[in-house]
């Protein structure tokens, strides 16, 4: 079933909510992961990172076969751009995630592992057993500073669509979040 103006496809609705809820989740928890130097979550974060992108590709996919989902009403010329671009942001944002998470941890020597399975082998020290030699420092550290940008343009991002659902919702009293709550609106043709 495809997205029409009155109930967008199951496709768009699971999708939207799988991945959204995972980042909502994943990022903090990651930060908290990163500045405490949390060492048992790392293997957790990038194998959920690799188990959801697949689920991300799915999207862009579904997205460019599609198009996006059209406004169920007229607004203001800014706020349709604003949230074009805010919505550009995040679907590249969910696609920056892991392949720069891939980036940084593969050519950085520490392998790439989903669950255990050894997808990108590790590049071990044989100087010292607990160390890594990187396979490329400059592809690990554009990873690893993208991974980081990639975080903040997304905090950013999520706060104003969060923002923009809950205007559409309280002060527009419009049917865009029942609609990506999987809603029929009938809103018309
Ligand atoms: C509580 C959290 C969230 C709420 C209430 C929410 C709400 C919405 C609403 C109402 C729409 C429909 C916009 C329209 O009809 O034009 C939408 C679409 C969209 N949202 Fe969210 N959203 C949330 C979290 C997220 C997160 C975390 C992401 C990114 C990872 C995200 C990415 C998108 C994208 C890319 C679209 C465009 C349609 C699509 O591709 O699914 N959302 N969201
Ligand atoms: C949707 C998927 C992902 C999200 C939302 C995500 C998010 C984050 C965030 C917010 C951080 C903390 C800020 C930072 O240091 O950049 C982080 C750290 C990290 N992520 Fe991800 N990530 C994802 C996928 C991946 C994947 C697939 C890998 C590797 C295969 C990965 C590897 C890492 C590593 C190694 C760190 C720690 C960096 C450090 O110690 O400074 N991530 N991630």
């Amino acid at each position: 079933m495809k997205d029409t103006l009155n109930k967008l496809s199951t496709t768009t609705i699971v999708l939207h909510w799988l991945i959204g809820i995972a980042i909502i989740f994943m990022m903090p928890v990651a930060i908290y992961m990163a500045d405490n130097e949390v060492f048992w979550l790392y293997p957790i974060h990038k194998s959920i990172g690799l188990v959801l992108f697949v689920f991300i590709v799915a999207r862009v996919i579904w997205r460019v076969k599609n198009g996006w989902p059209e406004p169920v009403n007229e607004y203001q010329i800014w706020e349709q751009h604003l949230s074009k671009l805010v919505h550009w942001v995040l679907i590249i944002g969910t696609v920056l995630f892991p392949l720069s998470g891939m980036m940084m941890s593969g050519a950085g020597g520490y392998g790439i592992h989903l669950f255990g399975l050894e997808l990108v082998a590790m590049n071990p020290d044989p100087n010292d057993p607990y160390a890594v030699i990187a396979l490329n420092e400059v592809a690990a550290g554009i990873g690893h500073e993208t991974h980081e940008i990639t975080a903040w343009a997304m905090f950013v991002a999520i706060i104003l669509h969060i923002a923009g659902a809950l205007k559409h919702h309280i002060m527009d009293k419009d049917q865009t979040l029942n609609r990506i709550k999987g809603k029929d609106v009938s809103i018309g043709e």
